[in-house]
Formats: C-alpha cells, sequence, structure tokens
C-alpha cells in the first residue's frame, strides 16, 4: 500500500489531473487486490475512516488548502472522488460476497449421480396393530370402541367389579397404588388400572343396555419384566349386555373372533376359571397354532403349548348379577358377557416372538419388521 495522498500546492489544472490520476489508479489497484472481508474491511477504513481516511485527507490538503479562486473547482472535483472511492468501497464488497455466495452454491450443487438418502419410514408398532386388528373384528360385529383412564379408583377397577374391599381375589393383580391417598375413602384411593375391566362399569353408567363394546388400552401390573411379563402390556375389553345373551353367545363370538385372529381352521376349548366379576367364567384356549393341536412337532412335544395341542389366551364369562347392582342395570331383565385379552400375547403368538420385551425395547432392527 504504497500510495499516498500528497499535499498539493500547485491547483493549476493539470497539477490536479496528474494527482486525481494517481488517486484513482491507486483505489483501483487496491480494490482490485482486496480478497476477503477482512481485506475488504482495511480497504474500505483506509479510504472511508471519518479519523485519518484518504476522503478526510482530501479535505484537509486538498480542499482546505486550496486558493480561494480554486476552491469551487477543487470543491467540484473532491465530491467527484468521493462518489467514485464510496461505489468503489461497495462495488468491492459486492464481488467479495458475490465470490462468497458462488462458492457456496457451487458446495451446495446436487450431485445427481449419488444415491439417494432414504428417509426411514415410520410403521404401527405391532402391539398396537394386534390392538387394532383386534378391535376391527368386533367392530365388524357391531361393537363400539370404549375407553377409560389409565389411573383408575379402587371403586372402578376392583370394587364395582365384585371385588370386596379386602378380598383375596385383589391378590390376583399385583397392584401399582398411588401413594398419600391413604386420608381418601378406600373407593377414591387411585392406582394403575389393572386391566381394562374398569371401562366395562364406566360404559354401563354412561349407556342403557342393548351394549357391545370393546375397551382397548394399557394396563399396568406390579410384575418385573422378563421374556413374559412386562409392568405395562395392552388388554383389549368386550362386553355385551342384552335380553336372553346366553353362554352360546358368548362361545360363538369368542370363537368368531379367534379365527378371524389366527386362521379359520383354529378351534377354541372353555375351561372352567374364576373372575369376581363373571359367573360362570372361563379361560379359552386356542388349538396350538404351531403344531396344529396334535401336540408334537416335527416328531418332538411342541414347545409351545407344552405338547398339550392347547394355548390359553383368554379370559371371559357371564356378567356377574352383582356387578349390575352397581350400575342400576337389572339383572332380572338383562344378561350379558364379558371377555378379557392381552395383546402383546396375541401379538407374541401371531408373530412368533419369543420375548415380551422386545415389544418395549423400541430397536428399530426389531420394529421394522413389522412395516
Ligand atoms: N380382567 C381380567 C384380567 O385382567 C380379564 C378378564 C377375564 C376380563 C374375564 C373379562 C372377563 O371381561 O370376563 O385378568
Amino acid at each position: 500500500m504504497s500510495y499516498a495522498l500528497v499535499k498539493l500546492t500547485d491547483f493549476s489544472v493539470a497539477s490536479l489531473d496528474s494527482a486525481i490520476r494517481d488517486l484513482l489508479s491507486a483505489l483501483d489497484q487496491e480494490s482490485a487486490a482486496v480478497a476477503s472481508e477482512n481485506d475488504w474491511k482495511v480497504f474500505r477504513d483506509r479510504w472511508m475512516a471519518r479519523k485519518n481516511g484518504i476522503l478526510t485527507q482530501l479535505n484537509d490538503l486538498w480542499l482546505k488548502a486550496a486558493p480561494k479562486d480554486a476552491k469551487r473547482d477543487v470543491g467540484q472535483r473532491v465530491n467527484e472522488i468521493k462518489a467514485k472511492v464510496e461505489h468503489t468501497v461497495d462495488a468491492t464488497q459486492s464481488r467479495i460476497q458475490g465470490g462468497a455466495s458462488t462458492a457456496r452454491v457451487a458446495a451446495e450443487r446436487v450431485d445427481v449421480t449419488l444415491p439417494g438418502i432414504r428417509r426411514p419410514l415410520g410403521a404401527e408398532h405391532p402391539v398396537i396393530k394386534t390392538m387394532n386388528e383386534i378391535v376391527g373384528v368386533f367392530r365388524n360385529l357391531g361393537y363400539s370402541v370404549e375407553e377409560g383412564p389409565e389411573i383408575e379408583t379402587d371403586y372402578y377397577n376392583f370394587e364395582a367389579l365384585n371385588f370386596p374391599l379386602n378380598h383375596p381375589a385383589r391378590d390376583t393383580q399385583d397392584t401399582l397404588f398411588i401413594t398419600g391417598q391413604e386420608s381418601k375413602p378406600q373407593r377414591d384411593r387411585l392406582l394403575l388400572r389393572t386391566h381394562t375391566s374398569p371401562v366395562q362399569i364406566r360404559s354401563m353408567e354412561k349407556m342403557k343396555p342393548p351394549l357391545r363394546v370393546v375397551c382397548p388400552g394399557k394396563v399396568h401390573r406390579n410384575d418385573a419384566p422378563d421374556a413374559t411379563h412386562s409392568p405395562i402390556f395392552h388388554q383389549v375389553e368386550g362386553l355385551a349386555v342384552d335380553t336372553n345373551i346366553t353362554f352360546c353367545d358368548l362361545k360363538g363370538t369368542l370363537d368368531h373372533a379367534m379365527k378371524a385372529l389366527f386362521g379359520s381352521s383354529v378351534k377354541t376349548r372353555f375351561y372352567p376359571s374364576f373372575f369376581p366379576f363373571t359367573e360362570p367364567s372361563a379361560d379359552v384356549q386356542i388349538s396350538c397354532i404351531f403344531c396344529g393341536g396334535t401336540g408334537t412337532r416335527d416328531g418332538a412335544p411342541c414347545r409351545n403349548c407344552k405338547a398339550s395341542g392347547w394355548i390359553e389366551l383368554l379370559g371371559c364369562g357371564m356378567v356377574d348379577p352383582n356387578v349390575y347392582g352397581f350400575v342400576d342395570y337389572d339383572p332380572a331383565k338383562v344378561s350379558g358377557f364379558a371377555f378379557g385379552m392381552g395383546v402383546e400375547r396375541i401379538a407374541i403368538l401371531k408373530y412368533g416372538v419369543d420375548d415380551i420385551q422386545l415389544f418395549f425395547n423400541g430397536d428399530v432392527r426389531f420394529l421394522e419388521q413389522f412395516a
């Protein structure tokens, strides 16, 4: 940067012309040398800084120094120089920024020969998929869908389902209780629902018979996780109440549902059981889908059904008349059946999954197989 503004003593046209030529050529050269944003700032300040930029020096060294009769002319020339300097500084900046954006555009240019980026597609979770499938079977039979809260009161989860206070039947469901409920009456105390059966009660409170509902949802038990247990799982509950509903209707309905879910060759068997809210109660078994109900597979005892040919799948029964008492239904006029099934258990059988934890670990390699 060798150029320095000279102090003018000769204000003749020829001398001014020559000094201006030197100045402008220095301006052009310095502009051409600017290669970065930083260079540009230095360049701008050198010419335009208010304190000691060349334009400021022009005022002092040329304009103020000019004799009276040359002032007008020098003033005009100085103004032209100022405009030119400002323009050059601006143009230099545009050149630098333009260069930067050209580089950016080059860097961002799409190379159409590269392989595309695949976005992994999401898919329905196998548990939700199975739950929807189960619900779909009953919707086709004219059932409507009802839901209820996961945080329930003791009343809906137990009492209204005919589990009396302190009755040992409560011990069959390892319950997670919400703390700090001791000051409330027992029936109002909160817990995590252990089954979807409370939605039966909520539905009957809401609707008069006849009624056909399925209630899908999440339930919670105080169970340590292992290959067959999970503290969180899902159930689908069913309830049909009308006049003259019999155990035959229950058998026909569930036999149809199991065939719809597992294939038309599946058989069902009803085994006596106990639930406080149904009388009589039954466990439903289906013929083993792995060995076709024979109990042997590839010449060896079938491991899936422990060689029995049957797999236990769900609970059911005729609604206990005591339950109607809690919802103002007249047990002399109506009858009904109910059933409840575990969704994970059905998904495990349908998809041949050997560990329930796989449903909850969130491993994409497992989940993407269901896409
Ligand atoms: N709530 C029962 C459980 O979680 C399952 C069940 C059994 C539901 C019989 C029913 C039923 O509606 O009738 O173990």
